[in-house]
């Protein structure tokens, strides 16, 4: 079976350790492995900006002694003149091994996928997830913490656009950590991830008002949604309407994962998110906090903590070229991860259901994406490519 990462439940747990513990070995000395992927050919796709991801990857191949050939440049790519993805992907598959793809559309890497006789990775699409970052914030936050499970992770910013804290979400629930996703009312995480997290065993995600963080955040309409497992979730009551007051006071917050408001996505007016700075560090919950960021950072974090030895950001980027080199010594065959044991719930096919997301690659133009809405159990129907819910036709 060709390996695949379009969406972070691609790979198990014991898959992601499996990564991190590769990468930790690459790590010691970038240098040295310059053999390990010899005669390789990387295509990276960037159909929308890129600095980070773009460059991570092509330093990763790299540096394991592999070739890449790139095309950056929507305005320049025959996207321009009205190429469907499918097309564009059948013949960078054909040109290279292995496919980096970047994509305005949400569930653009799924499609592609379904193109490409090799492996293709999902280095963003649109809104929806971000698999590799999540790899390089996993990565980062194991070697800040020491460890992956039974952290206190606080996601603020705009978590409804935001594609890497939708991936990032997914995979500290699973791991056995508490998110606290604190966001303005429309920036808040998705419907398709918050139902995604509480249908994990145990796990309940509760609205609650922070109700002692006016002074951090200095304004009055943010709110917070828990989640995590039963019996480390705070008390409070399961609706909105019946939110309870949460205090922070007493607890201590791990890492704080701040993102800037995607203006490009639609995140609406462009508006200033309160700043993380000096005044936010010292307060209580946060002494011991570290800080990530998947960067670009904009407003959102006062550059006055860069040196402070909380402030993990810089340190995280940089572990994105070695957690990269295991993900693509894994892709092209050279390593093997830890299968997972039980294969992914299917979801049921719905019919008579249309997707109406304007970003998801079904409304892609050109494309004609054939509609593939599924149900698991206790949900509605949601398209497959974006996971947005569909609505009857
Ligand atoms: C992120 C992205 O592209 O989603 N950047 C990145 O890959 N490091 C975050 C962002 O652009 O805000």
């Amino acid at each position: 079976m060709k390996r695949d990462l379009v969406a972070i439940q691609d790979l198990s747990n014991a898959a992601l350790v499996g990564l991190m513990d590769l990468a930790d070995t690459l790590q010691r000395d970038l240098r040295a492995h310059a053999r390990e992927l010899g005669g390789f050919l990387m295509g990276s796709l960037f159909l929308e900006p890129s600095t980070r991801t773009r460059l991570s990857f092509e330093a990763a191949m790299a540096r394991l002694g592999g070739r890449i050939i790139t095309s950056s440049d929507p305005a320049t790519s025959s996207a321009a003149k009205g190429e469907t993805l499918s097309d564009t992907v059948r013949i960078v598959d054909s040109y290279v091994d292995l496919v980096v793809l970047r994509h305005p559309a949400a569930g653009a890497a799924r499609w592609a996928a379904r193109h490409a006789g090799g492996p293709v990775i999902n280095a963003g699409d649109g809104a929806h997830e971000h698999p590799t970052q999540t790899l390089c914030d996993l990565y980062a936050l194991r070697r800040e913490r020491g460890k992956l499970n039974d952290l206190s992770v606080m996601l603020y910013g705009d978590l409804r656009y935001g594609r890497t804290t939708h991936s990032l979400a997914r995979a500290l629930v699973r791991m056995g950590c508490s998110i606290i996703a604190v966001a303005e009312d429309d920036l808040g995480l998705p419907d398709f991830v918050v139902h995604d997290l509480v249908r994990q065993p145990g796990c309940v995600a509760r609205h609650v008002v922070v109700d002692d963080m006016e002074d951090v955040f200095r304004r009055r309409d943010v709110r917070a949604v828990a989640i995590s497992s039963e019996d480390t979730a705070p008390a409070g009551g399961e609706t909105e309407d019946d939110a309870q007051p949460f205090s922070l006071k007493d607890r201590s917050v791990d890492a704080i994962y701040v993102t800037r408001l995607q203006a490009e996505r639609g995140a609406g007016a462009p508006r200033a998110l309160p700043i993380l700075d000096h005044r936010f560090l010292t307060s209580q919950p946060f002494k011991e906090t570290i800080v990530l960021h998947p960067l670009p950072r904009v407003t959102e974090i006062a550059a006055e903590i860069d040196s402070d030895p909380r402030a993990a950001y810089f340190r995280q980027a940089a572990l994105g070229v070695p957690i990269r080199m295991a993900l693509l010594m894994w892709a092209s065959g050279l390593y093997d991860l830890p299968l997972d044991i039980t294969p992914p719930e299917e979801p049921e096919p719905v019919s008579g259901h249309r997707c109406e997301n304007p970003s998801c690659i079904t409304r892609h133009q050109g494309e004609s994406v054939p509609e593939e809405v599924g149900r698991m159990p206790g949900d509605v129907p949601r398209c497959q490519w974006c996971e947005e819910e569909a609505r009857p036709c």
